[in-house]
């Protein structure tokens, strides 16, 4: 269970509703990047932690809030696709027909980086990621502000992303001077990264997915690092992949194995744990729920249709931690929205895995 951190408020964090009040929030938001300030915003993905991604004192000001690790880059958010020309030094020969295809939404694409854009994003690297959000709201915020926005996701470093204004508020309250509350992410996973240096390859899986960039350009590789730990002494071709990702304060278990076979393990699991006396939580699924009756679970989705997994697994992970010490999730098929899921769900569970298929 997660333990309530003491820190120093220095701000009194104001959440303007994007609903109820529809321009208040960017037109107040879009004042604050001007002026060098924070603003966590929704997108279509999670919520974003929000600086003028041209101006690396403002760019710093993400990586104190965030506790973030400073080689770690950030994405830039723009608003048009010509703002591209912004960013990148040459647009890459596929990245026009997948801007076509998927912008506005999920996916990030990095190419070689202009001068202009701050060390503080990249990292030090010579390359930059970009990526247009569908969400309106997160539109209108980067147009009024009238520069890229660069943003991670909005959550404290390592903690599970945020996707509603409650989790940025729980993570970053008294740290920011605005949230501006759009209401749940419609994804719940961040965008798919691609890099478009060299060979197409995949960084991170999500919505747009490796099925459907390989049928608009051909062969795409999948980085090692998505579904594996990465090894001491290798070199991550996307720095977030070498951090502890995504992790509540309980302890997360992943038992892979047919849906029954899976299911008989985390029971014999749960048991355990109780008789140790800890308080344990399974994360379950449309299919298998009848195998948890009289047992803490919470349904997630449907294990045939994992873009429903995708969108409650971080809820899902803080809402948990707040009554189990232990989580005990069932794995799912990497294939389709399913390598988005296994791929967060694994960085969350530290890459603890049972397999039980032989059972
Ligand atoms: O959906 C999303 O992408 C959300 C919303 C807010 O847009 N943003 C997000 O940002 O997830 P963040 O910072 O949490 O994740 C960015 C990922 C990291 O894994 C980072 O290492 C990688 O993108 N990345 C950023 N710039 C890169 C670059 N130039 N080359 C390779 N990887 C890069
Ligand atoms: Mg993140």
């Amino acid at each position: 269970m997660r333990q309530r951190e003491e820190t120093q408020p220095a701000f009194e964090t104001q959440v303007i509703s994007a609903v109820r009040q529809e321009e208040a929030g960017t037109i107040q938001g879009a004042k604050l990047i001007q002026a060098g300030e924070l603003v966590a915003f929704p997108t279509e993905t999670v919520y974003g932690l929000g600086a003028n991604g041209l101006n690396g004192e403002a760019v710093a000001k993400i990586f104190a809030a965030k506790g973030r690790p400073a080689d770690n880059p950030l994405i830039e958010h723009i608003a048009k696709k010509s703002d591209v020309r912004q960013l990148w030094s040459r647009i890459p020969k596929q990245a026009q027909l997948l801007m076509d295809t998927f912008w506005p939404g999920p996916l990030t694409l990095v190419a070689p980086k202009c001068d202009r854009v701050p060390e503080e994003v990249t990292a030090g690297l010579e390359t930059v990621a970009v990526r247009m959000p569908q969400n309106k709201t997160a539109r209108a915020l980067i147009a009024k502000a009238g520069v890229p926005i660069a943003a991670p996701s909005a959550n404290r470093s390592g903690r599970p992303s945020p996707t509603t204004a409650q989790h940025v508020l729980d993570d970053l309250g008294g740290r920011i001077p605005l949230i501006i509350d759009g209401g749940a992410c419609k994804y719940g996973v961040e965008s798919t990264v691609l890099s478009l240096v060299g060979e197409p390859t995949i960084l991170r899986p999500g919505a747009i997915t490796r099925e459907m960039i390989a049928a608009l350009i051909g062969e795409v590789r999948v980085s090692d690092s998505i579904l594996k730990p990465m090894k001491d002494g290798e070199v991550a071709a996307s720095p977030g992949m070498k951090y502890q990702h995504y992790a509540p304060a309980a302890e997360v278990i992943v038992i892979l194995g047919k849906p029954e076979q899976a299911a008989k393990r985390i029971n014999a699991l749960y048991r355990e744990a109780e008789a140790q006396g800890r308080i344990a939580e399974i994360a379950a699924t449309e299919q298998t729920k009848h195998y948890y009756k009289g047992r803490r679970h919470l349904v997630l989705g449907d294990r045939n249709e994992p873009e429903t997994l995708c969108a409650n697994l971080f809820s899902a992970l803080r809402e948990m931690d707040t009554r189990a010490d232990l989580i005990l999730a069932e794995g799912i098929s990497a294939e389709d929205e399913g390598l988005a899921y296994m791929n967060r769900l694994l960085r969350a569970a530290g890459f603890h895995v049972i397999d039980a298929s032989n059972d």
